[in-house]
């Protein structure tokens, strides 16, 4: 073992990721993480957030190209896997329990018990294991592991214990490694060292000696898509210096919280906590002395069901538009729609503890879908006779001269909130969730009930109250009142919203219940409490589906559920008691090293002047998700009025500037992105540039992008991230290429074609290993462990692109 700093210089040396990355295990971890969903460590910041890349795979991009490719790629490869707690012994730790000093001996053949293990009374157990424990002589022996057998050996012996199975199904049972980061890692840095010529013991001291090997000074990592921070929190955990930059300022607001929340200390978790407090008891306090969420008999109201109503134009009855009339199939609660001829009207009860076939009565309401595209229709029956009209019949949509569609919906106004009287779409509160205090034992009891006439008046308290203040908390900036932008070709967001609607400012997109909340959350708001108002944002608006399902938790459901932004003809409001989780919002705790740099910008990702050594970088690409429109929903709240550590920022999704499409100003902005990555790089730095594979012309793009950026590919590698079903399908595979990039230097050995040709070729081989011929992630755990020994397809070494260094041996520095 080499205990002390070896000079080595790694300035010229090629780095890990330019010869080998375990691309199957890496891949089988990524899908893990991402499986995690909210249970990922950086989703409580903003779950609304899509597209997170992993943290494995941005960790292994990091130590990939701070890690040398020596002569010894074997060995490489081996320290790589336990950098990643993917060796056996790391294993042992990401298990749900470690196996007891008993059941190692009932299991594993030992030929002297002593040399691990002490035994109480001394001589009653044979020198050897495996032990028979149900003999009744043994039944009060004690056995612990010895003081002196270190952490490497007892792991190494519990790894034996580990089920002989694929490494896939490994990862399926285990721990994810930041899950227990605290330990995993602690039997391998004897071996890092050794082979490393390092001496550490945790990830900063690697990451330091390492980037002063290959760049003179810690490593410097950039992100300049750095979106919901996901590599940032991944490098500086390891223990970089961080550049990271958006032009969304949401995206800017969760890399914040990744290194001040997440990454805070803990005094300022203390300090959070304290402000949530004050901020629940603010709300809570402010809503009661309105009166609008009580019955006055002890019951708070959790949930407000809401839903859209019209006039049948066949019928002239009004019409609740009611997609389903379940309301809880848990609770088994329906809404029962009694006609009423005289006023054209349905009243709603609501009936509680209703037949299995009652619910599935109820499955059908009174709109409808048809049709390829799923267009909705109403339809409601009277004296027998189906009434069936289409929704776009009933707005009277129309294409206009530009190929956009208008129809008769009224334009909301900037001071609307609710329907105006004469509109096409009214709206109806049609059901309440109310709880208490269980009368005996802890937790709540729900009931739900009918609107009453006391639920209307309450109705009239807070729409009266929302009518008096709105203006004056849009000047303040508590309230949105930015327009819905729905310049440029037709995008799906804006435009739904507003033919759908009618609604054209974001404010119309929350009642006055959400507004009254959205505006006191805002008001009393502080940068680390700006994730509860975007926390109470997507819960609460008029896009909050209420999941009615059988083991949903009858609670409203995110508007950023899926990647668009859709309209719903039926929605919950939260309740303060219900919205007490959101604003007091856990997070998990990683601290980051303050005493590092770390740095946050909001620009465009050619506008920069910093130097730094790595990017690792995330662009946008082709119809990917919409961030520069859907992310409007929170920067109208946000933008007048932010917390003084966000004021610099520009609260403007500044679409002009966003990379998107796949045409000539996607490659443009692109190279301009990327050239001037290329131009702040040290000479020895690395990219590595990931993106979604979609489709076969994405390879003549980036070989154009990276050439005009002045790189040269020296490696591409292929991480499937989707589903183990889509892996073993093959053919749908969906996933994230990384190009491995260097800066060009002296005379091109190659054409932009040939480029192009080998990143697909490559990339295409290696899907290939993903999918078809991915018989070794579903080997067993001998062949899995044999992989140390790496066959071409466990270390997938790429085909060598042409601008590839041969390679050189680590080089001892004079
Ligand atoms: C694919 S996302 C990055 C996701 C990120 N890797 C993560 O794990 O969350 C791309 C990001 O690029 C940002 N973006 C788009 N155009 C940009 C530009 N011209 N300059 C800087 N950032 C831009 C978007 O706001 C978005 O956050």
């Amino acid at each position: 073992m080499n205990n002390c700093v070896t000079p080595f210089s790694l300035k010229d040396a090629p780095a890990l990721i330019e010869r080998l990355l375990p691309v199957q295990k890496l891949s089988v971890e990524s899908y893990k993480e991402q499986e995690a969903r909210q249970s990922k460590t950086l989703t409580a910041l903003g779950s609304y957030w899509k597209g997170r890349k992993p943290l494995s795979l941005n960790k292994a991009c990091i130590l990939g190209c701070l890690l040398p490719a020596t002569e010894d790629p074997a060995r490489d490869l081996e320290i790589f896997e336990k950098l990643m707690a993917m060796d056996d012994e790391s294993f042992v730790v990401r298990w749900k329990r470690r196996p007891r000093p008993k059941e190692i001996l009932a299991m594993l053949s030992i030929a002297h018990i002593a040399d691990y293990f002490t035994v109480e009374p001394e001589g009653v157990l044979p020198a050897f294991a495996p032990v028979d424990w149900s003999k009744p002589e043994y039944a009060t022996v004690k056995v612990a592991w010895r003081a002196d057998c270190n952490e490497l050996e007892r792991r190494r012996l519990e790894a034996q214990m580990l089920p002989k199975a694929p490494y896939r199904e490994w990862v399926g049972q285990a721990q994810r490694p930041e899950e227990v980061m605290d330990t995993v890692h602690d039997h391998i840095w004897d071996a890092v060292n050794d082979h490393l010529g390092t001496s550490v013991h945790s990830f900063p001291e690697l990451v330091e000696q390492l980037g002063i090997m290959r760049f003179g000074h810690r490593p410097r990592v950039a992100d300049m898509f750095c979106g919901s921070g996901q590599l940032p929190f991944a490098a500086a955990r390891l223990g970089c210096d961080v550049y990271a930059s958006d032009l969304n300022p949401v995206a800017c607001l969760l890399t914040w919280g990744v290194f001040n929340i997440v990454g805070g200390s803990e005094e300022s978790r203390k300090k959070l906590a304290k402000a949530q407090l004050e901020l629940v008891h603010r709300v809570q306090t402010e809503i009661d002395n309105l009166g609008v969420e009580t019955d006055g008999k002890g019951w708070r109201a959790k949930v407000f069901l809401y839903c859209v109503e019209t006039r049948c134009p066949q019928t002239g009855w009004l019409v609740p538009l009611l997609p389903t009339r379940v309301v809880s199939k848990g609770y088994r609660v329906v809404a029962e729609l009694v006609p009423d001829p005289l006023t054209k009207r349905y009243a709603i009860q609501i009936r509680t503890g209703v037949s299995k076939a009652e619910i599935e009565a109820a499955e059908t309401g009174t709109v409808g879908r048809e049709g390829k595209y799923g267009e909705a229709y109403l339809i409601h029956h009277v004296a027998g006779v189906a009434y069936k009209t289409k929704l776009s019949t009933l707005r009277g949509d129309y294409q206009k001269s530009d190929g956009t569609i208008g129809n008769r919906l009224r334009p909301w106004e900037k001071l609307d909130f609710i329907p105006q009287p004469d509109d096409l779409l009214q709206e109806r509160l049609y059901c309440i969730q109310w709880m208490r205090p269980k009368k005996k034992g802890k937790g709540e009891e729900y009931e739900f009930r009918s609107v009453t006439e006391d639920d209307l008046r309450r109705e009239h308290v807070i729409q009266d109250y929302t009518a008096r203040h709105l203006a004056d908390w849009q000047r303040r900036g508590w309230v949105p009142d930015m327009r819905i932008e729905v310049g440029g070709p037709p995008r799906y967001q804006g435009l739904d919203l507003i033919r759908a609607r009618g609604w054209t400012h974001w404010h119309h997109l929350f009642n006055p219940r959400q507004l009254l909340v959205g505006a006191l959350v805002n008001r009393h708001s502080a940068a680390c409490l700006t994730f509860s108002l975007t926390q109470v944002l997507n819960l609460n608006s008029r896009l909050s589906r209420f999941d009615n399902s059988e083991g949903g938790a009858a609670a409203t459901k995110g508007a950023f559920d899926n990647q668009a932004l859709n309209t719903l003809f039926n929605y919950g409001t939260r309740g303060i008691a219900f919205l007490r989780t959101a604003l007091e919002q856990k997070y998990p705790s990683f601290p980051v090293d303050t005493n590092h740099m770390i740095e946050v910008h909001n620009h465009a990702a050619d506008k920069f002047a910093k130097e730094n050594d790595l990017y690792i970088t995330d662009p946008p690409y082709g119809d990917a998700i919409k961030y520069e429109e859907i992310l409007d929903f929170f920067i109208a709240w946000l933008r007048k009025n932010p917390p003084p550590e966000f004021a610099a920022w520009v609260w403007d999704s500044r679409r002009s500037l966003a990379i998107k499409g796949e045409d000539e100003d996607f490659r443009r902005s692109m190279v301009a992105a990327y050239k001037r990555m290329t131009e702040c790089m040290s000479d020895n730095g690395i990219q590595v540039i990931m993106f979604t594979h979609q489709n076969g012309s994405i390879w003549g793009d980036m070989a154009n992008i990276v050439w005009a950026s002045g790189l040269q590919v020296t490696a591409a590698w292929y991480v499937a991230t989707e589903t183990d079903s889509a892996l073993r399908a093959g053919s749908h595979v969906k996933g994230t290429v990384l190009l491995v990039c260097r800066k060009r230097q002296g005379a091109l050995k190659t054409t932009r074609d040939d480029l192009a040709w080998e990143i697909q070729e490559e990339v295409e081989a290696q899907v290939q290993a993903l999918t078809g011929l991915n018989q070794e992630a579903g080997a067993s755990t001998a062949t899995r462990t044999s992989s140390k020994t790496p066959t071409s397809r466990w270390r997938a070494t790429p085909r060598r692109c042409a601008c590839l260094p041969a390679t050189p041996s680590l080089t001892a520095a004079t």
